[in-house]
């Protein structure tokens, strides 16, 4: 059965959230080809995961120092209830991330990066050797599609004068692949300019923000009707 994974990271409500509106059309054109059984959603701004704490820290320094350790032992190896309270919160994301076969993530530009409630699920999902087959050695999400659909009060596309300001590509596009992420099923989507309607410095933006809006929704259709793991490297503006 295929499965999307759908995330948002929005602190913004559905009605004023760009990424929002595109991540659920994404979704509905998804479940419109695949049904609803493969499909999960999670909310990070309005059920956030908890920030790791010194337990976090400790149990995943124990477990890497073991090497290559399968999941299904990593609560063996736990040490008192503060430990098994953090592996209690990390492994359903582990195990919510391997069975997806695509990835959908909205994430607005916060301070020219990532919003807080998304870093804090990267920091937990991240446990040492969750994404290698510890037998092998194989990476597990080679096959996985992850498709990022961002926005930005501003512009941030190439030749932009604030291009260099974007730390939310750059910082996904490593993550993911870093991750074991093939580049050609890492896809990014950009709305940019989104406060051209309400920051009057930006207002002569508004073409431009309605031009990216709809080439974000374009993208985001094509995307979500291409099947998983069939990529070929995209930049989609
Ligand atoms: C806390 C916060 C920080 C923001 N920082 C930036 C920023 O650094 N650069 C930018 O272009 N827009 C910034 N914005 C504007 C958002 O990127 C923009 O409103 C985007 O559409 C938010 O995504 P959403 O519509 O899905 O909520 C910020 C907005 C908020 C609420």
């Amino acid at each position: 059965m295929t499965s999307l994974l759908h995330m948002d990271a929005s602190a913004s409500g559905c009605g004023d959230s760009i990424t929002r509106e595109l991540t659920a059309f994404y979704a509905d054109t998804w479940r419109c080809l695949h049904g609803s059984d493969g499909y999960r959603y999670r909310d990070l701004a309005a059920d956030p995961v908890p920030l790791v704490s010194p337990a976090f820290v400790s149990l995943g320094i124990r477990v890497e120092r073991h090497g290559a350790v399968p999941l299904q032992k990593v609560a063996e190896m736990t040490a008192g209830p503060a430990e098994e309270r953090e592996w209690t919160l990390t492994l359903p994301l582990i195990e919510e991330m391997r069975a997806a076969e695509t990835v959908l993530i909205g994430v607005p530009m916060y301070n020219f990066s990532v919003p807080a409630s998304l870093k804090a699920w990267i920091d937990r999902v991240t446990f040492p050797g969750a994404f290698v087959d510890p037998g092998t050695g194989d990476r597990l999400l080679r096959e996985t599609t992850v498709v990022v659909v961002t926005a930005r009060g501003g512009c941030y596309a190439p030749g932009t004068p604030r291009e260099d300001f974007d730390f939310q590509t750059p910082y996904l596009r490593a993550y993911f692949t870093e991750l074991g992420v093939a580049p050609q099923n890492l896809h990014f989507v950009h709305a940019e300019m989104t406060r051209a309607s309400d920051v009057p410095a930006l207002a002569h933006f508004k073409p431009l923000a309605a031009d990216s809006l709809a080439a974000a929704r374009t993208a985001v259709s094509e995307l979500a009707r291409r099947p998983a793991g069939s990529g070929t490297a995209t930049r989609m503006r």
